[in-house]
C-alpha cells in the first residue's frame, strides 16, 4: 500500500463483514450491493481484538440462574419480562426502532424509575439538554441521581463515565456517537463497531449496565442496529405502528433470559404505560354482532393474546380482484381463500377481499388461518360470528384443522375475557380440560367449523 494513503476496507451494511475488496454480494449474509468503503486504523484494529476478552462470551444456561439474583429491575414489569427479569449489572442492551417509536422515551422513563436506587447517565447526542427537560416533564418527577449528558465524542464520554462511576448509562443513539480513534463519520459501520466495542469495555470492566439507541434506516445506507447485534448481550427492537398508540418490545436477542417474549406499552401523553392486559386493550372497540369480524387466540412469544381479525368480501369491480391482508400475510390470505374455494366450493373468484387484524398488529402464526378463514366465510355469506366464540387452529391445504401448540395457554386465555365458547382442532381437543363454564367446540375440517359457526348450529 502507498505511504500516507489511509487504509480503507470494505464493510456490509447488513452484517458487517470486512473485505479488502468491493463486492457485489456479500459471501456472509448474500445480501447484493450492500459494501462500502471506509477507513480502518490500526488503533481500531487492535482495540477490536483487544477488547472482545472472555468476558463477552455468551452466558451458559447454567450461570444465568446464578445472576438472576442480582437483576435490577427496571421499574416496568412488561420491560423487565422482555429482559428475562431484568437487566443484568454489566450488560449491554441495544433499543432498535424505526425513528419516532418512542425509543427515547422509554429509555428516559428507564432512567426515571432507576434512579429511585441508582446513579444513571443519559447521554444524548441527539438532544439539547432543554430538549431532553421538556420530555422529562412530561414523563413525572427526576431525582437528583438521573444525570444527563449532550456529548457525542466517546474519549469524553468514557471519561465521565469513569469519574462519575454510574450504575447505569443509556447512550442515545450509537449512530451520533464517534470515536477518534476512527476517521470514517459517525453512523459508518466502523464507527459504529468502534464505539460499540469501547462501550462493552466500560460495560465489563466496570459493571454498569448500558442500553444503547439504536435507528434502523430503510436505506441501509448507516450502519443500522444489524451489524450491533452480533456485539451486544441483548437486542430489543421496538415496533408498532406510529399511528397507533400501542407499541410493543420485542426480545430477538438476549444472553440472559429467553427471547419470543414481548412487553407491551401505549403511548400517551404522559410518556409510555404499560398494558398489563394486552388482549382486553386489543379488543376494545370491538363491533357486536357484525358479519366478517371474529376473535382469535394469538401467541407472541410466550404470552396469548387475543385479537380481532376482520374481513371484507365484495364483488369486485375489475377483472382481477384484489386481495389485501393488513397485519397478516396475503400470500396465506390466498391460500385460505383457495382452500375455501376448492374444498367448500365458495364462489370467491370474481370477489375483492380485505382480513385487517385490529389494533395494528403483525402477526405470523399459522394458527391465525382458522380465524382468517372464518372471518372471510362470515363476511361472503353474511353469517355472524358469536360474539362469545373464540378460536384457533392452522388450515391445511386439504381444508383440515391442524393442531397448533400452547392450546390450554390460549383457552385459559380467552376463558379470563369471557369468552364461553373456544373452538379448537380437533388433534388439541384430547387431555384438554375445559375451564368451567366454557364450551370447547373441536373442528377437525373446514367445512366442520364453517357448519359450527352458523349461529343456528353452534350448539
Ligand atoms: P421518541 O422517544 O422521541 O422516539 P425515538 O427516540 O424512538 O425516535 O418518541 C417520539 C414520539 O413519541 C413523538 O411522536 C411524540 C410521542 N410522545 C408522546 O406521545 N407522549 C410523550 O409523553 C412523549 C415523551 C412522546
Ligand atoms: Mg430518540
Amino acid at each position: 500500500m502507498a505511504k500516507g494513503r489511509p487504509s480503507t476496507a470494505f464493510f456490509c451494511n447488513e452484517c458487517g463483514y470486512e473485505s479488502s475488496k468491493w463486492m457485489g454480494q456479500c459471501p456472509a449474509c448474500k445480501a447484493w450491493n450492500t459494501f462500502v468503503e471506509e477507513p480502518v486504523s490500526k488503533t481500531a484494529q487492535s482495540g477490536r481484538s483487544g477488547t472482545v476478552r472472555s468476558v463477552a462470551q455468551p452466558t451458559s444456561i447454567s450461570s444465568v440462574s446464578l445472576e438472576d439474583a442480582k437483576r435490577f429491575g427496571t421499574g416496568m414489569s412488561e420491560l423487565d419480562r422482555v429482559l428475562g427479569g431484568g437487566i443484568v449489572p454489566g450488560s449491554l442492551v441495544l433499543v432498535g426502532g424505526d425513528p419516532g417509536i418512542g425509543k427515547s422515551t422509554l429509555l428516559l422513563q428507564v432512567c426515571r424509575n432507576l434512579s429511585a436506587d441508582h446513579k444513571v447517565l443519559y447521554i444524548s447526542g441527539e438532544e439539547s439538554l432543554a430538549q431532553i427537560k421538556m420530555r422529562a416533564m412530561r414523563i413525572g418527577d427526576f431525582d437528583d441521581k438521573a444525570l444527563l449528558l449532550c456529548e457525542t465524542n466517546m474519549t469524553c464520554i468514557e471519561e465521565v463515565i469513569r469519574s462519575q462511576k454510574p450504575e447505569a448509562v443509556v447512550i442515545d443513539s450509537i449512530q451520533t456517537m464517534f470515536s477518534e480513534n476512527v476517521s470514517s463519520a459517525p453512523g459508518s459501520v466502523s464507527q459504529v463497531r468502534e464505539v460499540t466495542n469501547t462501550l462493552m469495555m466500560i460495560a465489563k470492566s466496570l459493571s454498569v449496565m448500558i442500553f444503547i439507541v439504536g435507528h434502523v434506516t430503510k436505506e441501509g445506507t448507516v450502519a443500522g442496529p444489524r451489524v450491533l447485534e452480533h456485539m451486544v448481550d441483548t437486542v430489543l427492537y421496538f415496533e408498532g405502528d406510529r399511528y397507533a398508540s400501542y407499541r410493543i418490545v420485542r426480545a430477538v436477542k438476549n444472553r440472559f433470559g429467553s427471547t419470543n417474549e414481548v412487553g407491551v406499552f401505549e403511548m400517551r401523553s404522559d410518556g409510555l404505560s404499560e398494558v398489563t392486559d394486552p388482549s382486553q386493550y386489543m379488543l376494545s372497540g370491538r363491533p357486536k354482532g357484525s358479519s366478517g369480524s371474529c376473535v382469535i387466540c394469538a401467541m407472541e412469544g410466550t404470552r396469548p393474546m387475543l385479537v380481532e381479525i376482520q374481513a371484507l368480501v365484495c364483488r369486485s369491480g375489475f377483472g382481477i380482484p384484489r386481495r389485501q391482508a393488513t397485519g397478516a400475510d396475503t400470500n396465506r390470505l390466498n391460500l385460505l381463500m383457495a382452500v375455501l374455494e376448492k374444498r367448500m366450493g365458495y364462489k370467491m373468484g370474481e370477489c375483492d377481499a380485505y382480513v385487517n387484524i385490529a389494533g395494528g398488529l403483525r402477526l405470523t402464526e399459522p394458527a391465525i388461518d382458522l380465524g382468517i378463514a372464518l372471518s372471510v366465510v362470515s363476511s361472503f355469506c353474511n353469517i355472524v360470528i358469536p360474539e362469545d366464540m373464540a378460536m384457533f387452529g392452522e388450515v391445511g391445504l386439504s381444508g383440515e384443522i391442524r393442531s397448533v401448540t400452547l392450546a390450554a395457554n390460549r383457552i385459559a386465555e380467552a376463558a379470563k375475557l369471557g369468552f364461553t365458547r373456544i373452538m379448537i382442532p380437533a388433534g388439541n381437543a384430547s387431555n384438554l380440560e375445559a375451564p368451567k363454564g366454557v364450551k370447547i367446540i373441536p373442528v377437525e375440517t373446514l367445512s366442520d367449523a364453517v357448519d359450527r359457526v352458523d349461529q343456528g348450529t353452534v350448539p
